[in-house]
Order: structure tokens, then C-alpha cells, then sequence
């Protein structure tokens, strides 16, 4: 497409503010990226956009090279088109700020800000995401097209809300890197001393003497500082945020108040430390890829939906993206059916997503993405996937009720807390750990989904969290453990809650450092313990326990100090000692799981847990496979209820069918394999049998 010359934009209207959440219905759409079609495939785009029903789209993500095709010299017209083009059809435009990738002119004249490797090479020019987030050259450019880019929009009717930058998570081991590192270490160390002391810098001739010795953890000769690493990843997370940050005071600056968020990669992308981003967004947004097929692909699509909300203070949230016909498995790809992008979706809009986005809407017929799908596929809109992208599109404007949000309180329940932490991530991407089988990410998410299975819904949390809403605290993963964090979770269970600590979680304090005497470090007193020596597992290796399961990959030598052992080692070296153990503390109780337990095992032991503390299910007896989520809205509750099982359901109770609009006291609902139904509940509680 060619720019054309600007045209006439119209008056500019009232701030949109919670345009990313609206309340009185779900937003559907995507991104759109019309620079890639011509005139008569745009014209046929907003039709085809008004018969499926969307309402918004996602515009400008990865547009520099067409808005600003040579320094300063800007190109609006096509997006004044654009912009026009959508208002007048009613359709609203999330602007991107295209900052995720810089145009090729801008890399040739600043090619120090592309970012390097570890091994000290330098991407080039050719894919996406070639950007050093801590360049001063790349940070000016992108203050100057967000600030540019507001000028001209930042108030137009059709603007929903800013999209900033798009999945930030570059990492960057450049000059400009290492100087955004030293400054970011001496405010947090003060003095060279103290970095050395934390550093553990004293061992192997590590110890800095200046403050230009420091680099970023570079590819070296053998195992990185481990702190060293962790405070580079913190680092680039502060980075990250900052130049969000800036963006948007760009906006701001000129004028624009419609809300900002930047979508959070799911969920192999760390590079960030989401909580810290809350008081800077206006909306939590994410994208997310199913990246497993079968029914762990729904625990995943739940995971991303409970992590997003928890990130969002438990608020609703966006869902930016997803895909609409295929599954990413690395170097694989599975299809991906319509009924189970209801399922999905339904599933996120559940958990709290105020709308359902998808990247993209008309899959690209040239370029990186051309095999990746769109709702509008390239054989056309005469296509039973366009119409399942229709009725889609209907299917949400039948439950546009139940996104007004509750006037107080999250939008779903939850007793469980699982916590959720980027430091715990990093702590075990180092090298030198006592085994390589420790995984933060496997860990929270096999519980999560152990949870999924049993119907219980589940927050996460950060360490800093209040927790006195919850019964239960999980904590699967967390290897640095503070003295202040220890306590936190001391009076959580002194105060009668249950906390379950998972293996090799508080080994460490905060810097890295052992906490000596005896593991898990801070947190021997609240367990009850003392572990004196690990016993890692080999791959193949496992070890019983009293109750006959095997278990595998971890396994400690335990003492009692005021534990009772639930479950012991019943062979192997560690043959009769505790294996899984409780402690009573003040009003609750602390559990310490020493060893990797199977998933059945797993989800049994936190059924377990959950009914010892009073925490039940959304809806009891469910049938294998069907997931119920209550999302609460401001006048009723409303439970989503997915079959992603083969055998049809019989539901009764409640008071409505939304997607099928039936009377619900009146006659009982057939939900089909694989299909879904949400209920405007009311006194009567819905029952959900399998069909006979
Ligand atoms: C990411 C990006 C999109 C697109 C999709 C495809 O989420 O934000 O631009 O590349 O992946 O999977």
C-alpha cells in the first residue's frame, strides 16, 4: 500500500479511559494490519469486520518503516484512512506504538543499537525485535514516534487505548546494556563493597575494584556469578518498564488520556517482573499460544487466564492475542478446531478478560507470517472457519451481561494462592544448581493445573501480597527466600492458614546466598525441619514412598523439629525418613513436600490440603474434563461451564443460558461434547452430570 497524503482526521471526542475494559460488553477483534493489503481488500476488510461482529482492532503494531519511512520525515495519511475507515464502520482502534521493530534505516544509522548476544555477537537488521532496550539512540526514537504518533491520534473518537511497544523482551549484552547495569547496580548497592559482599565475589577472584569492571553476564569460560545473572535479569526487567514508562509519558505529554497497557508474553517469555508494572498500566494485557495439545492445553489457557487477572489485582483484564487455527509446538504445529477456540475463549473470559483478541485478522499472504493463521484465513471469508469466527463474535455479544464487572471485589474468588514470582524463575536459569531437573515454571504450572483438574479456582500472588483472603498458600517454586518473607508466611500460618512449601523453595535468601545451619535456610522454623543433606535424582531414578508412590527427580535427608512426617522414604538411602511433612503453627499449618510427586499423586495431596482448610470446588462432582469458573458481575454471578470432554452433559439449575438464551428454570440445558454454556446463576445451584 501506498501513503497517501494526510487527510482531514475528525474533531477530537471525550477520553475513552477504560476503553481496553469496557464494562458493557466483550470487545472482539484483532490485530490489523492493513499496511500489508490493497484498497480493495482494506474496503472488504471493515465489511467483513462488521458481519463477524468486531468491534476493535489492533493497529500500527509493526508499522514504523510505513509511519516515519526516513528519520523525522512522518507518513500518516494511511492511518488517517484507516482510523477514518474504522470510526465510521463503529469499530474502535487500539494503536500500537510500533517500537518492537525498529525500520531498517533506523539500524543503519544507529547499529549500536541492535542488541548483542552473549557471545558478543550483534544481531542484524531482518526479523523483529532487533532493538537494545537500553540504547539512548533507540529510547529518543522511540519516545519521539510515541509522542508523534499521540499528537495525532491521542484523541480521535476511535481510540480505545494505547498499545505499547508490542511482548517486550529483547535481552541485550551490549556497551549500552552494561552501562544501564552499572547504573541500576549502584542504586541498588550503594557502594562496591557491598555488591562485592552480595556477589559472594570473593571466591574465585570475582572481587570488582571499579565500577567500569562490571559487565553484563557475557558468554564466559565456564559458570556465571549466579547472583550476578539474577541482577541482570532484574536489570533488564527494570529496563523494560522504564522505556514502557516513557512511552507513555510521551502520550500523556501530548495531551492523549485513553488508557495504555503493553501485552505480556505467555508464558515461556520471563523477561519481565509483572508485578512491578501494576501502578504503570491502565489495563493488564497478554497474549497467549496454546503451546500442548490435549486437555493440557486448556490448564494452560486457564493458567494464562488466572495469571493475567492476578496480575491485574484480581480487576479484569484484556486478552490481546491468540490464535485462531493452529497450536505452536516448537518446531511442530497442530490444528487448532473453532470449537475449541470457543472453549478457549470462554475459558479466558471467564477468568476475567474483558474482550477476545486475536493476532491476526486476515491471515498474511506474504511476509515471516504468512502460514500463521487469521480469522480471516487466505481462502477466504467463504470458509467454515470465517463463519466460526462469526458466530464467535455473536456468541459473545449474547453474554455481553457479564462483563460489567462486581462493584467491589475480584471478579472471580479464589481461597487458594499459588505464588508467582520472576526471581524464583531466574534463580533457577543460573548455572551450578544441585540438579538440573529443578524447573520454576514446570513446578507452577503442574500445580495449577493439579488445582484445574479438581475444579479449584486459584490465585497467584507476588511475595509482597496480603494474603489474608486466602486459606491456602501454595508456594511450588521459590529458591531466594527473605528473612521478611519467611515471616510473612509465618504469620499467614500462625494466623490459621496452610501453607505448602514445595522442594528446594527457600534455599537461599534474597542475594543467593545459603542460609547455613541447615536448609530450607529462613524457613526451618516454619517447617518445623532441618534438611541436612540433598539428595538429588538422577533421570530414571525414583524412590517410594510409605504410601507406595514413586517419586522422582528430588529427594532430602529430613530431621523433625516439631514436624510430623505425613508421608516417609520407604526405600533407598533415605528409607523411613520424612518425605512429606506437616507443621502446626499458631492456628494453621505448614507443609514441606521434600520430593517430586507424580500428578495424580499431586493433585490427590492438594485435594487433600484443600478440604483440610475448607476449600471447595466452584460446582462439586463435576465429570472428568469439564471445567467450571464462576466470574462474578455486578448484579449476578455467572458460571462458565466447558465441556472439553466426549461425552454431552446434562445442566441443571441457575436461572439462564446465555449462549443459547433459554429459560434455565424453566427446562434443563444439553451441553455437547466439546461444546460450552454459560449460566446467569441464581438460588438454585447448577448441577452438571454427564448425559445418559
Ligand atoms: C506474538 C506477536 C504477534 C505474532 C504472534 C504469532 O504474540 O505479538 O505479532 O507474531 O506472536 O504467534
Amino acid at each position: 500500500m501506498t501513503p497517501s497524503t494526510p487527510s482531514t482526521l475528525s474533531t477530537p471526542a471525550t477520553p475513552v479511559g477504560s476503553g481496553l475494559t469496557p464494562r458493557d460488553h466483550f470487545l472482539f477483534g484483532g490485530d490489523y494490519n492493513p499496511e500489508q493489503w490493497d484498497a480493495a481488500t482494506r474496503a472488504e476488510d471493515v465489511e467483513l469486520m462488521l458481519r463477524a461482529g468486531v468491534d476493535t482492532a489492533t493497529v500500527g503494531v509493526f508499522a514504523w518503516s510505513w509511519l516515519e519511512p526516513a528519520e523525522g520525515h512522518y507518513e500518516f495519511g494511511w492511518l488517517d484512512e484507516v482510523f477514518e475507515r474504522l470510526h465510521a464502520a463503529g469499530i474502535g482502534v487500539v494503536l500500537a506504538t510500533p517500537t518492537a521493530s525498529p525500520p531498517p534505516w533506523f539500524t543503519l544509522a544507529h547499529p549500536d543499537a541492535l542488541p548483542v548476544q552473549p557471545d558478543g555477537s550483534r544481531h542484524t537488521h531482518g526479523s523483529r525485535d532487533t532493538y537494545a532496550i537500553s540504547a539512548p539512540a533507540y529510547r529518543d526514537a522511540c519516545r519521539r514516534i510515541a509522542r508523534a504518533l499521540a499528537e495525532r491520534y491521542g484523541t480521535h473518537p476511535a481510540l480505545r487505548g494505547w498499545h505499547i511497544h508490542n511482548e517486550y523482551g529483547s535481552l541485550d549484552h551490549s556497551d549500552h546494556a552494561a552501562a544501564a547495569f552499572r547504573r541500576w547496580l549502584k542504586r541498588r548497592y550503594g557502594t562496591l563493597e557491598e555488591l562485592n559482599r552480595c556477589w559472594g565475589t570473593a571466591f574465585w577472584s570475582q572481587r570488582y575494584g571499579d565500577w567500569a569492571e562490571i559487565l553484563p553476564p557475557r558468554q564466559t569460560q565456564y559458570m556465571h556469578n549466579p547472583t550476578h545473572a539474577l541482577d541482570f535479569r532484574r536489570c533488564t526487567a527494570d529496563e523494560f518498564r522504564d522505556a514502557y514508562a516513557e512511552q507513555v509519558a510521551e502520550i500523556r505529554a501530548a495531551g492523549s488520556t485513553a488508557a495504555a497497557t503493553t501485552n505480556f508474553m505467555l508464558p515461556s517469555w520471563n523477561h519481565l517482573d509483572h508485578w512491578s508494572w501494576r501502578p504503570h498500566l491502565d489495563a493488564v494485557s497478554i497474549d497467549h499460544y496454546l503451546d500442548t495439545t490435549g486437555p493440557s492445553g486448556e490448564t494452560h489457557v486457564a493458567y494464562a487466564g488466572d495469571l493475567a487477572r492476578s496480575w491485574a489485582g484480581g480487576h479484569p483484564w484484556l486478552l490481546m492475542e491468540q490464535g485462531t487455527t493452529q497450536i505452536a509446538l516448537g518446531d511442530r504445529h497442530a490444528h487448532k478446531a473453532p470449537d475449541r477456540v470457543l472453549r478457549n475463549t470462554l475459558s479466558y473470559l471467564a477468568r476475567g478478560s474483558q474482550g477476545a483478541l486475536f493476532f491476526q485478522w486476515r491471515a498474511s499472504a506474504a511476509g515471516s507470517e504468512t502460514w500463521h493463521g487469521g480469522m480471516v484465513p487466505h481462502t477466504g471469508p467463504d470458509t467454515a472457519r470465517f463463519e466460526s469466527v462469526v458466530e464467535l463474535g455473536a456468541t459473545l455479544r449474547r453474554l455481553a451481561e457479564a462483563a460489567e464487572p462486581p462493584t467491589e471485589g475480584p471478579v472471580v474468588d479464589a481461597d487458594v494462592a499459588i505464588l508467582w514470582e520472576a526471581d524464583g524463575w531466574w534463580a533457577l536459569e543460573n548455572d551450578g544448581l544441585p540438579s538440573d531437573r529443578l524447573g520454576f515454571p514446570e513446578a507452577v504450572r503442574r500445580t495449577h493445573a493439579a488445582l484445574w483438574r479438581s475444579g479449584i479456582p486459584a490465585d497467584f500472588v507476588p511475595a509482597d501480597a496480603d494474603l489474608s483472603g486466602y486459606r491456602v498458600l501454595l508456594v511450588p517454586s521459590m529458591m531466594p527466600v527473605s528473612a521478611e518473607l519467611a515471616e510473612r508466611w509465618q504469620q499467614f500460618t500462625a494466623a490459621g492458614g496452610t501453607v505448602v512449601i514445595g522442594y528446594f523453595t527457600g534455599m537461599t535468601d534474597e542475594r543467593l546466598h545459603v542460609v547455613r545451619g541447615g536448609y530450607p535456610g529462613a524457613l526451618r522454623d516454619l517447617l518445623g525441619i532441618r534438611t541436612t543433606e540433598l539428595h538429588p535424582l538422577a533421570t530414571g531414578e525414583h524412590v517410594r514412598l510409605s504410601d507406595g508412590t514413586p517419586t522422582t527427580h528430588w529427594s532430602e535427608h529430613i530431621e523433625l523439629r516439631g514436624a510430623e512426617a505425613e508421608l516417609s522414604y520407604a526405600d533407598g538411602p533415605l528409607d523411613g525418613l520424612p518425605a512429606v511433612t506437616r507443621h502446626p503453627v499458631g492456628a494453621g499449618h505448614a507443609w514441606y513436600v521434600s520430593t517430586h510427586l507424580p500428578d495424580d499423586t499431586l493433585r490427590r495431596f492438594l485435594d487433600d490440603i484443600c478440604s483440610r482448610s475448607g476449600v471447595t470446588p466452584t460446582v462439586a462432582g463435576l465429570p472428568d474434563g469439564v471445567e467450571a469458573v464462576r466470574r462474578r458481575g455486578r448484579d449476578h454471578t455467572y458460571l462458565f461451564v466447558l465441556n472439553h470432554g466426549t461425552s454431552a452433559l446434562h445442566l441443571t439449575g441457575g436461572e439462564r443460558e446465555l449462549t443459547r438464551d433459554t429459560d434455565l428454570t424453566a427446562e434443563p440445558v444439553r451441553v455437547p461434547p466439546r461444546g460450552v454454556a454459560v449460566v446467569r446463576e441464581n438460588t438454585k445451584p447448577v448441577r452438571v452430570e454427564t448425559a445418559y
